[in-house]
Order: structure tokens, then sequence, then C-alpha cells
């Protein structure tokens, strides 16, 4: 789906709003809870990530993302582990509203970190990965709960 949204322009969010972006606002208003994994280039956030971000956060102050809670992540196969996007991520998404978890996740050299054949974590990563998702299924729930 990222692949399908244009660059975001202010003169094209409007009526018919183009569908991958409608598509792209369905699915994050319904979530309960977002994980955002992204990988970094050039020391940046990718542009289509970039792009998504943009798409999403329009209406302004009444989007899909306002209280939504969020846990972002990132990786590289060299040891950086996408620091400075994750860091970038960890300080505009809350300018928006964005409920964020807490921890900046990084997983550097993930490629040493997974299986050749399947592509699955190591143990110490899938435990890592297991407890990012129950602390935002708890904040999910909290949120729920706050809202019922
Ligand atoms: C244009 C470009 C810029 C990159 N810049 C960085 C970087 O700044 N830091 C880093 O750790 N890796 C960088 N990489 C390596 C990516 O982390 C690596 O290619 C990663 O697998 C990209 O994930 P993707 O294929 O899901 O986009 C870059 C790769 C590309 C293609």
């Amino acid at each position: 789906m990222i692949r399908d949204l244009p660059y975001y322009d202010p003169d094209i969010d409007i009526d018919p709003v183009p569908a991958a972006a409608v598509e792209l606002r369905r699915r994050l208003a319904q979530a309960d809870g977002i994980i955002l994994f992204t990988p970094e280039y050039n020391f940046g956030l990718p542009g289509g990530f970039k792009n998504l971000i943009d798409w999403a956060s329009r209406p302004y102050g009444n989007h899909c993302l306002v209280g939504k809670p969020v846990a972002v992540l990132g990786s590289s196969p060299s040891g950086g582990g996408a620091a400075k996007s994750v860091t970038y991520l960890h300080t505009v998404l809350p300018l928006i509203g964005v409920e964020l978890l807490d921890e900046e996740v990084t997983i550097g050299n993930v490629n040493k970190l997974l299986d050749p054949a399947t592509g699955s974590p190591n143990p110490e990563l899938a435990d890592q990965l297991a407890s990012m998702i129950a602390q935002l299924a708890a904040a999910a729930a909290a949120k729920k709960a706050q809202l019922t």
C-alpha cells in the first residue's frame, strides 16, 4: 500500500481523496494499536515512510493517529539499528497526538539475528519483540477501557 500513495500534497487531499490514502486512513483508524517498523535511509526516515506519516497526519488535529497507541522500532544490517529514524519518530509523533510507548527499540546487525532459511528472529530478539507487543497490547487495552 505504501507504494500506491502519491506524494502528499494538500491540493490532492480533497474530494475525491486518492483511494490508497482513504484505505490507509481507514486501516489505521480501526486499529487498536499500531507498530511502526522502519529501516533508515541516509540517516533518516525513508521517503515513502515519511509520506505515509504525512497522509496519516491529516486532517490536522483530527486524524487517524490521534490518541492511538503506537510502538516504534527500527532495524538495519549495520550496527546503528535505524536509530535516527526511530528517534525522529519518537520526537515527532507525540507532537501530532500519538501516544507512543516509551522505549526506543533499535535492532542493529539484524541480518545476524535472523535465521537465513526462515527469516525467524533468534530467541533473544523474539523475546524483545514479544515484550514490545505485550506492552502495546496493554496500552491498547487501557485506551479501549478509557473510551468505553
Ligand atoms: C538509499 C539507502 C540509504 C540507506 N541508508 C542507510 C543508513 O543511513 N543507515 C543504515 O543503517 N542503513 C542504510 N541503508 C541500508 C538499509 O538499512 C538496508 O538496505 C535495509 O535492508 C533497507 O530495508 P528495506 O529494504 O526494507 O528498505 C540504506 C539503504 C538504502 C537503499
